[in-house]
C-alpha cells in the first residue's frame, strides 16, 4: 500500500494535536511516511513539533517527523497539504472581533467586518502558500482548513486555478453529527441534503437508509419543544457553542422549513448578537485563555516528561473530516462530503460562476457537486447578497482597490449603513497596516 507525505501548513497551531491523532488512528487506511509541520512562528512550531515527535514516536515510530519555517524545504514530494492557517494570530482575531463592535456592529472572526479583516489577511498569505505548493508537489492536493473559507476558496479559483485545492469547514459535519444524535441514528446511516455557502447553509432533508425524509418530522419535533438541537458529540462542549448550537431552534421558529447553519444567527440577529458580546472580552480571549494555553501546557508537559502516555487518542469531528476527505481522494472512494465547490449548475437557480458549499462526490479526480436544483427565493436571496459582498471583497483584496471593499462592506447583511461601512472599514485599515493589500482611499 502506498504511504503518504503529507505537509500540515500552519502547524503550530492549536488543532495539530487534533489532526495528528487523527492521522494516527486512521494510519491502516491512510498510512504516513512522512509528517512535516510547516509554520511561519519558530518558537511555537518548536512546541509543537516537539509534542508530535514524542506522541508519533511512541505511536508509529517509522514515520518520519519533522518542522520547519522554510517552505522550499517541506514541500518538495508532498500528496497532501493540511493547510489552517491564520494570519495575525488570535491577537488580530481579537481585533477583528473587538473592532466592529465599537461600531455596534457584528464582531465574529468569520462573519461581517471581522469575517472581511480576516479575509484581506489570509487571501494573500494563502495565494503564496497555494503557488509554493503547486510549484513544488503540482500532484499534490491541497485541503483547506483557513477561513474566512468561501473568500479564500473565491480567490483561490481567481489567482491559482490550476490548484488542486479543495476548502472544507467542520461545521456541516458537525452538524449532520449532532442532528444524528438527536434522532437517534448513526450518522453514516444517513444521508443530508444541504445546500449555501460556507457559514451560510441551510439542511433541506435527512434521509434514512428506506428513503424517507426525517427532517419534516424533527423540525416538528424541535418547534413543539419535544427534542432539542444541542446534543453535540464533538469536544466543543464550552458555553459558546452549546449557546450556538441553541440558536438552531430560534431560528427553525422564525424560519420553518429548513434547518439553518448555526452561523445564520449573526445575519438574522446582528443586533441582538452584538447586545450578547462584552466587548471587553471576546470570543478570541476566551479562546487565548483556554484552548491555546491548555494546548500548550499540554505539550509543553509532554516535551518536559518526553512521554505521552497521559494523552489520549480520542480526537473530534474536526480532526477526523479533513483525513476522511484525504482517503477518499487517495484511494478513489467517491464519498459524500459538503465541500466549497464552483457551483457550475449545482444549484441550478444561483450564479454558476462562484463557490458555493454543496454536498459532493471526492475522489482521485477532485469534487463532482451533487445537483440541489432550484433554492427557494428566501434563501436565494441572501445568498446573493452574501456572495456579492464575497465577491467584491476578493476582488477588493486582490486588485488592491478600496472602492470594491466599501461596496463590499456596504453590502454585507450584518452592516446597516454606508457609513459604518466606511468607519469600520478605515479602521480596520489602520489596525492591519503589516497584513492588508494597499487600499488608498480615492476621494475621501
Ligand atoms: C467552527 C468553524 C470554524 C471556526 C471554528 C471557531 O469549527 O467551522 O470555521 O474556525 O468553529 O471555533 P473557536 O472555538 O475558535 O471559536
Ligand atoms: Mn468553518
Amino acid at each position: 500500500m502506498k504511504k503518504f507525505k503529507i505537509v500540515i501548513v500552519g502547524g503550530a497551531s492549536t488543532y495539530t494535536p487534533g489532526i495528528v491523532k487523527g492521522l494516527i488512528t486512521n494510519n491502516d487506511e491512510l498510512p504516513l511516511k512522512e509528517l512535516v509541520l510547516v509554520d511561519i512562528n519558530g518558537e511555537r512550531l518548536d512546541i509543537m513539533g516537539g509534542f508530535v515527535r514524542i506522541l508519533m514516536a511512541k505511536y508509529l515510530p517509522d514515520v518520519k517527523v519533522s518542522w520547519t519555517t522554510n517552505r522550499e524545504e517541506a514541500f518538495p514530494g508532498t500528496d497532501f497539504f493540511f493547510v489552517q492557517i491564520r494570519p495575525g494570530g488570535l491577537k488580530q482575531r481579537e481585533q477583528d472581533e473587538k473592532i466592529p463592535l465599537k461600531y455596534g456592529l457584528v464582531g465574529q472572526e468569520t462573519c461581517g467586518a471581522g469575517g472581511f479583516a480576516f479575509a484581506m489577511r489570509s487571501i494573500p498569505a494563502m495565494v503564496e502558500i497555494v503557488k509554493d505548493a503547486v510549484k513544488y508537489s503540482p500532484e499534490a492536493w491541497i485541503l483547506n482548513y483557513s477561513n474566512p473559507e468561501s473568500m479564500i476558496s473565491e480567490a483561490l479559483n481567481r489567482a491559482v486555478p490550476e490548484a488542486k485545492a479543495l476548502c472544507l469547514c467542520d461545521m456541516p459535519i458537525s452538524q449532520e453529527v449532532s442532528l444524528a444524535k438527536v434522532l437517534g441514528k448513526g450518522h453514516k446511516d444517513l444521508t443530508f441534503k444541504y445546500f449555501g455557502l460556507n457559514h451560510f447553509g441551510w439542511f433541506s432533508a435527512i434521509y434514512d437508509k428506506d428513503g424517507k425524509d426525517l427532517l419534516p418530522q424533527l423540525v416538528k419535533d424541535i418547534l413543539e419543544g419535544n427534542k432539542n438541537t444541542i446534543d453535540h458529540v464533538d469536544i466543543k462542549t464550552d458555553p459558546y457553542w452549546q449557546e450556538t448550537f441553541k440558536g438552531i431552534i430560534k431560528m427553525t421558529k422564525y424560519f420553518p422549513g429548513f434547518i439553518p447553519l448555526t452561523y445564520l444567527q449573526y445575519y438574522f440577529f446582528p443586533d441582538e448578537m452584538v447586545a450578547k458580546e462584552n466587548p471587553e472580552y471576546t470570543r478570541a480571549n476566551f479562546v487565548m485563555d483556554h484552548r491555546e494555553k491548555e494546548v500548550f501546557e499540554e505539550c509543553e508537559e509532554v516535551i518536559k516528561n518526553s512521554s505521552v502516555s497521559d494523552s489520549s487518542l480520542l480526537t473530534g469531528v474536526h480532526g477526523n473530516y479533513i483525513i476522511d476527505i484525504a482517503k477518499s481522494i487517495a484511494f478513489d472512494k467517491k464519498e459524500r462530503f459538503v465541500v466549497n465547490v464552483l457551483n457550475e449548475g449545482a444549484i441550478s437557480n444561483f450564479r454558476e460562476d462562484v463557490v458555493v458549499e454543496v454536498p459532493c462526490y471526492v475522489g482521485s479526480q477532485g469534487v463532482e457537486p451533487i445537483a440541489v436544483g432550484k433554492i427557494p427565493t428566501f434563501q436565494k436571496g441572501l445568498m446573493e447578497m452574501e456572495k456579492s459582498y464575497e465577491v467584491l471583497a476578493v476582488e477588493a483584496c486582490l486588485e488592491e482597490d478600496y472602492d470594491k471593499a466599501l461596496k463590499a462592506l456596504t453590502l454585507n447583511l450584518t452592516i446597516p449603513s454606508a457609513g459604518l461601512a466606511k468607519k469600520v472599514l478605515d479602521e480596520l485599515i489602520e489596525n492591519n497596516k503589516e497584513y492588508f493589500p494597499d487600499f488608498k482611499p480615492r476621494y475621501f
